[in-house]
């Protein structure tokens, strides 16, 4: 879908911060754009937010985690994504259905093929015309930041369950080459910046 692009990286690789400089860039140009994220975005999936990721839900099913995060996707896309598209907006999301592919179908084992099938339902025609994949590895990430946060329960699941999401963005990258900007996350934060949006302007997002 054209103008719908979203941003996706293993945890701890500057996702957020990037993400918060690219918007005051677009903003300071006077870009029509909306700047959003997953899980949550809206009211009601911001709550629906709160359940995935609250360390006290550490009996949640798998699976029941794969369809809260798709739940929370359909309404975030009824109440921020398609309005804004509609509107003729650019629309920029910090994570959607790769981050459950690679997350769910493959850190947590529940299949590539259920969970696409399942976000198939959930978004429907709502794809993004590509995807900017922060690269960096979770090593590298989290010596980065100094170690996970334990109160977040995504980020408390042991090393091996990063390493393989890190792998699954990577086969994702290699299926579908185009549907990709992939960016070296390892420099400074300036450096990343400016690769991010020189790959924008190549898309034409940005000038
Ligand atoms: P968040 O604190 O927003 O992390 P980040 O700043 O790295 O994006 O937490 C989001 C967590 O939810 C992150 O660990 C990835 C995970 N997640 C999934 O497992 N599946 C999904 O579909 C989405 C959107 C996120």
């Amino acid at each position: 879908m054209r103008n719908f692009i979203t941003i996706e990286g293993c945890d701890g690789v500057g996702k957020t911060h990037q993400t918060r400089r690219l918007k005051e860039y677009c903003e300071q140009m006077g870009y029509d754009v909306v700047f959003t994220r997953e899980p949550g975005g809206s009211d009601i999936a911001e709550q629906i937010r709160r359940i995935i990721l609250d360390a006290a839900n550490c009996d949640m099913d798998d699976m029941c985690e794969a369809f809260l995060y798709a739940a929370a996707r359909i309404q975030h896309l009824k109440d921020i994504v398609k309005p804004a598209l509609r509107q003729g907006k650019t629309v920029f999301c910090d994570r959607f259905v790769h981050s459950s592919y690679v997350y769910q179908g493959l850190g947590r084992g529940l299949g590539l093929d259920k969970i696409v099938q399942l976000n198939r339902i959930a978004v429907g025609e709502y794809m993004p015309e590509f995807t900017v994949f922060l690269d960096l590895s979770p090593e590298q990430a989290f010596m980065r930041k100094g170690g996970a946060d334990k109160s977040d329960r995504m980020e408390a699941v042991d090393f091996s369950f990063h390493q393989q999401v890190y792998q699954g963005y990577k086969a994702l990258i290699q299926a579908e080459p185009d549907k990709f900007e992939v960016i070296d996350a390892s420099g400074s934060a300036e450096q990343t910046q400016r690769l991010l949006r020189q790959a924008l302007a190549r898309r034409g997002v940005i000038k």
